[in-house]
């Protein structure tokens, strides 16, 4: 299986908001990091087939999406970055009724519902409105939808926004479980979400993908790049300035602070195991005065 991009390009008026993306993915899962504003849910979107690129093409084992359509778009579950539900429904109706506009057989569709339900913690509030779900509740409702017909593509926007750690690390598991002989594709802004079970990390940035490695990869990249230095807390405020950082904690009466540097920023400086988060904060070059674009 092969999902493929062709210089797909994207804008808005005057505004490329994709730009040029070529890429193959295969079977396994494909975490899409990057800030807000990086493009994640424009591609998505696109791949998901609910918008056109400007130019471009996607590719489908070698076919292109739209020629082919409804067969494509039956193979793929998408979970949108932002869902809204009906009034009336329950969890159970909305379910039933995904699964009806997915054509599944009404006893399957029973049974696989049970069996979702299950897994993303919800069969005990099947039959309460979910409008009346709690904001990972809806997520993990979604998350049940966008599996109900077993997808060779699975395609999601922002899964983990409102889960907390417990349901982020059960969702992990599932996603890790379903990715086999599937892909799955994810898009996050939390190193966390993906640093454990994506095949290839990408990093997106404004409208294009910087980036796209295995975790260990740019885990080795980082290797002597990421220092503890011991100082006092008045240094670190203006030393915030010039600096990543990537942690601060207090030990004894000074500050351990994570510095991200291609060179030993300070004499006392010692070299600390890199993470994936490190790599995301020196390849996005978090400088302060560029956080918070
Ligand atoms: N319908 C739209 N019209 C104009 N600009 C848009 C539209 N949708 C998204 N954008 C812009 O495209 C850029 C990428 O947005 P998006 O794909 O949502 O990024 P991400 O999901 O990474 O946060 C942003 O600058 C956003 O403002
Ligand atoms: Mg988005």
């Amino acid at each position: 299986m092969e999902l493929q991009l062709e210089v797909v390009t994207k804008s808005y008026k005057n505004k490329q908001v994709l730009k040029e993306i070529t890429l193959i993915m295969g079977v396994g899962v494909y975490g899409l990091l990057g800030p807000n504003g990086a493009g994640k849910t424009t591609m998505i979107r696109i791949l998901a087939d609910v918008l056109r690129p400007t130019k471009g093409s996607i590719l489908y084992d070698r076919k292109d999406i739209h020629a082919v359509g409804d067969e494509y778009r039956a193979k793929i579950g998408y979970l949108p970055q932002d869902v809204s539900f009906y009034g009336d429904f329950t969890g159970r109706d909305y379910l039933e009724y995904s699964a009806a506009l997915k054509g599944m057989e009404k006893t399957h569709a029973k049974k696989r519902i049970e069996e979702l339900a299950y897994s993303v913690g919800l069969l005990d509030d099947l039959n309460r409105k979910c409008t009346a779900y709690s904001g990972g509740m809806q997520r993990r409702l979604g998350i049940a939808q966008a599996l109900l017909d077993d997808p060779e593509i699975l395609i999601l926007d922002e899964p983990t926004s409102g889960l907390d750690p417990y349901e982020r690390i059960k969702f992990r598991n599932i996603i890790s479980a379903y990715a086999k002989d599937r892909l799955v594709l994810l898009s996050t802004h939390i190193v966390s979400d993906v640093e454990q079970i994506a095949a290839q990390i990408m990093m997106m940035e404004y409208g294009t993908i910087q980036h796209i490695h295995p975790g260990g990869e740019y885990i080795r990249m980082m290797e002597g790049r990421v220092w503890l230095v011991e100082m006092p807390a008045e240094q670190l405020v203006s030393y915030q300035n010039q600096a990543v950082i990537s942690n601060v904690r207090a030990k004894g009466d000074c500050m351990e602070v994570r510095i991200i540097e291609d060179a030993k920023p300070t004499s006392n400086a010692v070299q600390a195991v890199p993470t994936l988060e490190d790599a995301y904060l020196y390849l996005f070059n978090y400088l302060p005065q560029k956080a918070g674009r």
